[in-house]
């Protein structure tokens, strides 16, 4: 079976990914220090696919460890990155924290690969990198220039570090997936995302207030330029995302293209009102709610032009936003002691 490296591989789309890899018959092998994630990701993990993953529990900026890892581990027949800081708000308080894990994992990686003769790599990145688009849907051409936080940097650095690569060392292959809103969880309820404290994004802390767990949900902002004045984003079933990577790996052993970046959404926004009420029609769960002031650093609206992931990759979703909220509910059932 033929290896494939899946860093940050127990958080919640690393952990979604190694699912449909081995579905597809790859073997993962996960690196983790499972700083942001836990051990019942693998054990998840384990209980859908019939076998307990190869996990090592390392930093990905650790050099020693990860040679040891590359080392021990024999040929590998490509990476996934998903190991990364991802809240947009800490990274304002802390970029170098963002610049270092972010960045230098990367660097590492992309070293040691090239030591270890590994030559495809699928990049996690994110319409972040768009900031408020001019135009809807955002079509992968446009400016990457608005990012609005030094996590939204990071990610159009380690982009661009990607394609110098690929163009000055030419058996490098690459892909960038750039995420739109990922949510729901794996149908089995047995992965899930795990948010550590009071989450940040919209659909965990929708479920933990169905869940009892939190008073309201506070709607942030209802005076936005849309038809019903909250924001607009495009919510991908994490099921759909995690084969979007083992699609980019089929690509890139048939494709001639070194470097190529591929939106993956669903081509549909949501505002955060229809994803309410989304919410009660597909789980009959009431949910508790209030508007409050808009989010620092929220963007208006933006969702995906998905042609190229469609015509190019080869990809696209099955799953609808009520499938999502149905399974993340399921799994927030599941997460009751
Ligand atoms: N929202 C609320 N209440 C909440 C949480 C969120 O109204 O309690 C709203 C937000 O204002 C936004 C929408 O729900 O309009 C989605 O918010 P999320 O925090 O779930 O997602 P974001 O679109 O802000 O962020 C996501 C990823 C980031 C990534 C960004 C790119 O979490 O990592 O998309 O746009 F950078």
């Amino acid at each position: 079976m033929k290896k494939v490296l899946v860093t940050g591989g127990a958080g919640f789309i690393g952990s979604h990914t190694c699912v449909e890899l081995a579905a597809a018959g790859f073997e993962p092998i996960i690196v983790d220090d499972l700083r942001n994630s836990e051990e019942r990701a693998i054990d998840g993990i384990a209980r859908i696919v019939g076998r307990k993953p190869a996990v090592h529990r390392i930093d990905c900026c650790d050099e020693a460890a990860m040679e040891r890892m590359f080392q021990g581990e024999g040929p590998i027949h490509g990476a996934i990155h998903f190991a990364a800081d991802k809240a947009v708000g800490e990274s304002v308080a802390d970029p170098l924290k963002y610049y270092h894990n972010n960045i230098g994992s990367l660097v590492l990686l992309l070293r040691l690969m090239k030591k270890h003769e590994v030559n495809r790599i699928v990049f996690s990145s994110s319409c972040t990198v768009y900031g408020q688009p001019e135009r809807l849907p955002v079509t992968e051409t446009a400016p990457d220039r608005n990012a609005m936080s030094p996590y939204g940097f990071t990610k159009i650095a380690c982009e661009q570090m990607l394609r110098d690569t690929t163009a000055s060392d030419p058996p490098l292959k690459a892909v960038l997936l750039r995420y739109f809103n990922p949510v729901g969880a794996h149908p089995s309820a047995l992965i899930g995302e795990l948010p550590l404290g009071v989450p940040n994004n919209l659909v965990p802390f929708v479920t933990q207030t169905a869940a009892g767990l939190r008073k309201q949900l506070t709607v942030f902002g209802n005076d936005y330029d849309t038809p019903d004045g909250s924001c607009i984003r495009d919510y991908i079933h994490v099921v759909d995302l995690a084969k979007a990577h083992v699609r980019a790996l089929q690509w890139m052993e048939d494709g001639p293209v070194s470097c190529d970046v591929f939106n993956i959404g669903t081509g549909k926004g949501n505002s955060v009102f229809e994803v309410i009420n989304a919410f009660k029609e597909a789980t009959s769960t009431p949910l508790p709610y209030v508007v409050g002031p808009r989010r620092a650093g929220d963007t208006t609206a933006v969702y995906a032009d998905t042609t190229k992931s469609r015509d190019v990759l080869g990809w696209t979703p099955a799953l609808t936003l009520n499938d999502a909220l149905r399974d993340a509910w399921r799994w927030q059932l599941a997460l009751k002691p």
